[in-house]
């Protein structure tokens, strides 16, 4: 689905993302490791077009969205793209509904109404219906996490992109989002997330770690393998030489 081709990444002349090349099929659940300031938010955001690169290319079903004009990859992005932050980023004199349904209304691809009614679905799905007319500092940091989830698949993109989505929840909030994650990828949902979390990434089909802008390993479990074990293992190798 998406083809990442030797991309690079400099702010000012600093070189941060070294040549980076990958593929993120359809249906994939891909977690991205790493230190602190390692790269990882930079590669979500030059993927997805919100960076430009300084250099490679990103395909996107064949289409060099690299090239694309910013106002044509504002609304691809749009459609075809979901996003969820370490804070939500939510607007503050919106409504928790409001804020679900602005993209899709932003987009019009469906009628407003449709998207009223998609909107109070996906908060069904996510347990947070009855929130709706709330003030985002009037709710809980799980339940505004699972509402910017909402917001990122209110136009049905084919892939979502994380950066840090549990950093900021407790154990009982991380263990929601994680099943919400699990569920959606299960039904196809394609999934690429940033996490410091072993649990969240326990949950993906692959690992990439990335140190010093470069992709150090990818990791793809066993069947049928504890997975949390497996992956602290495999971590530890690099916790010993970083
Ligand atoms: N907009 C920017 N301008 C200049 N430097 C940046 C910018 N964004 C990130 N960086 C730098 O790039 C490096 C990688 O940052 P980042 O991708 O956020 O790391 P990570 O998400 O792995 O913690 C850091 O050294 C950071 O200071
Ligand atoms: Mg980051």
């Amino acid at each position: 689905m998406i083809k990442v081709e030797q991309i690079s990444k400099s702010f000012k002349n600093t070189q941060i993302l070294h040549d980076i090349s990958f593929e993120i099929k359809k249906g994939d659940f891909i977690a991205v490791m790493g230190p602190s300031g390692s790269g990882k938010s930079t590669l979500l955001y030059s993927i997805s077009g919100m960076d430009s690169l300084s250099s490679g290319k990103v395909l996107f079903e064949e289409i060099n969205i690299s090239e694309m004009k910013e106002e044509d990859l504002s609304g691809f992005r749009l459609n075809k793209m979901g996003f969820v932050f370490q804070n939500a980023q939510m607007l503050k004199n919106l409504s928790i509904f409001d804020n679900i349904t602005l993209p899709g209304l932003v987009a019009k691809k469906e009628s407003a109404d449709d998207i009223r009614k998609r909107a109070s679905g996906l908060m069904k799905r996510m347990e947070i219906e009855g929130i709706e007319e709330r003030d985002i500092r009037e709710v809980s940091g799980g339940q505004l996490q699972r509402a910017s989830i909402c917001r990122a698949m209110i136009n049905n993109p084919e892939i979502l992109f994380l950066d840090e989505p549990t950093g900021a929840l407790n154990s009982g909030a991380t263990d929601q989002v994680l099943s919400i994650l699990e569920d959606l990828n299960r039904e196809g949902m394609t999934i690429m997330t940033v996490t410091h979390d072993p649990r969240v990434a326990a949950k993906a089909k692959k690992v990439l770690y990335i140190r010093d802008g470069q992709i150090a390993a990818c990791k793809e479990f066993s069947v049928g393998a504890d997975r949390e074990s497996e992956l602290n293992e495999w971590l530890k190798g690099f916790q010993l030489t970083a």
